[in-house]
């Protein structure tokens, strides 16, 4: 097992939101102390909407003048689209009102007019990481909390197998082009994830088991998720007990 991996394996979907509410605390208590304030990057889907809802709900006290909240990944719609994984944000998480609007931000999408494309949004999105982060051309913002899950075919974020995206070292957000339902895409680029202090991948359901072995494991480096590798930050898997049903204490290092 790696050094800075580790696999939590909990009864059910409660028990991970409960795990996943202090770790946030803890991670945004050290950062606010050490830099001056949190910065997290949280992704859409399903997987996460318990966790989202129930940190609306939290009386846990957390710093949230002080925390800035990022997407790992945006949908090319309309940010009151369905399907527009800010809009998932504020039905859940933002339905809370102690964070303040400005610690929002958003990928900026741009659905209209000539210059409206994926790629554009994508700069656009870069820019805001770069003025926030205060880095320089060639630098990696360092987000203290990068939320992930990960699709039955290992895509993590919006970075899916085969995707060129995949391969982009320099800049910090890409676009992917896909087919109309998945819709076209916004996502933190391998570098800024991997740059992060804490990843935390949460998958739950029997229907992952076999991609988080294969990810846990790195039993094939071809699915996305697989490549999420912090180089000097801590990676945690944070399942319940049928996503982590394929594991063996042995082979995995799952506790
Ligand atoms: C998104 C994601 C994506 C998601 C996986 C898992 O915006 O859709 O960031 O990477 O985490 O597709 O999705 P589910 O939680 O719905 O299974």
């Amino acid at each position: 097992m790696d050094h800075r991996k580790r696999v939590h394996v909990f009864r059910n979907q409660e028990e991970t939101s409960a795990f996943l509410r202090r770790r946030w605390s803890e991670i945004s208590a050290e950062s606010v102390s050490r830099r001056g304030f949190f910065a997290v990057a949280l992704s859409g889907g399903k997987t996460p909407v318990p966790f989202y809802t129930s940190m609306a709900e939290t009386r846990i006290d957390l710093p949230w003048e002080r925390t800035h909240l990022f997407l790992a990944d945006e949908r090319f719609l309309p940010l009151d689209h369905p399907d527009s994984n800010c809009r998932l944000l504020q039905q859940t998480l933002l339905t809370m009102k102690q964070l303040p609007p400005e610690n929002v931000h958003p990928v900026p999408v741009e659905t209209t007019g000539l210059r409206a494309t994926a790629r554009a949004s994508a700069r656009r999105y870069e820019r805001d990481l770069t003025r926030f982060f205060k880095i320089s051309p060639g630098q990696f913002p360092c987000f203290d909390l990068i939320l992930l899950g990960i699709g039955e075919d290992g895509h993590t974020a919006s970075l899916f197998p085969g995707s060129a995206a995949l391969t982009e070292r320099r800049h910090l957000a890409a676009p992917v082009v896909l087919d109309p339902v998945r819709h076209h895409r916004i996502t933190l680029t391998l570098p800024v994830i991997n740059h992060a202090d804490n990843v935390l991948f949460l998958v739950t359901g029997e229907n992952k088991a076999g991609v988080v072995r294969k990810v846990v494991c790195r039993e094939d480096l071809s699915l996305p998720a697989s490549r999420v590798r912090p180089e000097s930050g801590n990676l945690d898997f944070i399942l319940d007990e049928d996503a982590g049903s394929q594991l063996t204490r042995q082979e995995c290092g799952a506790s």
